[in-house]
């Protein structure tokens, strides 16, 4: 088993890497294999709505997204940790999902990956910190990482909000926070 996990924080040791470090450890825990990608450190724009994918379901562009839709499309499960900016996802985790328009239309205009996708059975899990305590933000962030599962195929399974973690390392104080993220990062490698 594959695990994908995508620190989408810019903020090395902070919140979100903590608890995407302790999820991708109870992975490995339960016999999984393991990749960290951080975004922040890999060169890539978001889409630029060019219609280059209209016909062939393949972003035209190349850069560092071009060998993460193949990584995305082959993990067994994806975590996705990440930060609330702006009552949003982060511009780096909204510009991977803007890349993967692509995948929208081969999936839903072309139906060229149906049976390929059909077949597939991956699992995500998104985890989010805030500084705010309330989820109303939360809310609206989860919609995008909910359609952005859908289009690739990944069934959202998991998913951890934690407010009231605005400096680097609060979620340490947070009672309970590490542990669940740890349990998610073992109930998406299937142990139970
Ligand atoms: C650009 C930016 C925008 C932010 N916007 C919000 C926000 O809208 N609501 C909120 O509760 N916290 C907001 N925060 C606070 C972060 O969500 C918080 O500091 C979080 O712990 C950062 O996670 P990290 O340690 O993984 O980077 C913002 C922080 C930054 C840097």
């Amino acid at each position: 088993m594959k695990i994908l996990g995508i620190l989408a924080s810019p903020r090395k040791k902070g919140n979100s890497d903590i608890l995407l470090n302790e999820a991708l450890r109870a992975a490995r825990d339960s016999g999984a294999d393991t990749e960290k990608l951080v975004i922040y450190d890999m060169d890539f724009k978001g889409c630029i709505s060019c219609g280059g994918c209209a016909k062939t379901g393949v972003c035209v562009l190349k850069d560092d997204m071009t060998p993460l839709y193949s990584k995305l499309n082959s993990a067994d499960a994806v975590i996705i940790a990440a930060p609330i900016y702006f009552a949003g996802a982060p511009a780096q985790l909204k510009a991977m999902i803007d890349r993967c328009q692509s995948e929208w239309v081969a999936k839903y205009v072309l139906k060229k990956r149906k049976a390929q996708n059909e077949k597939r059975k991956a699992n995500g899990a998104f985890i989010c910190v805030s500084g705010h305590k309330e989820d109303t933000l939360y809310k609206f962030t989860r919609k995008t990482i909910e359609v952005f599962f859908k289009t690739m195929n990944i069934d959202f399974t998991e998913e951890l909000f934690f407010g009231g973690a605005g400096r680097a390392g609060d979620i340490k104080s947070i009672k309970g926070a590490l542990e669940k993220a740890y349990k998610s990062g073992k109930d998406l490698s299937g142990a139970k």
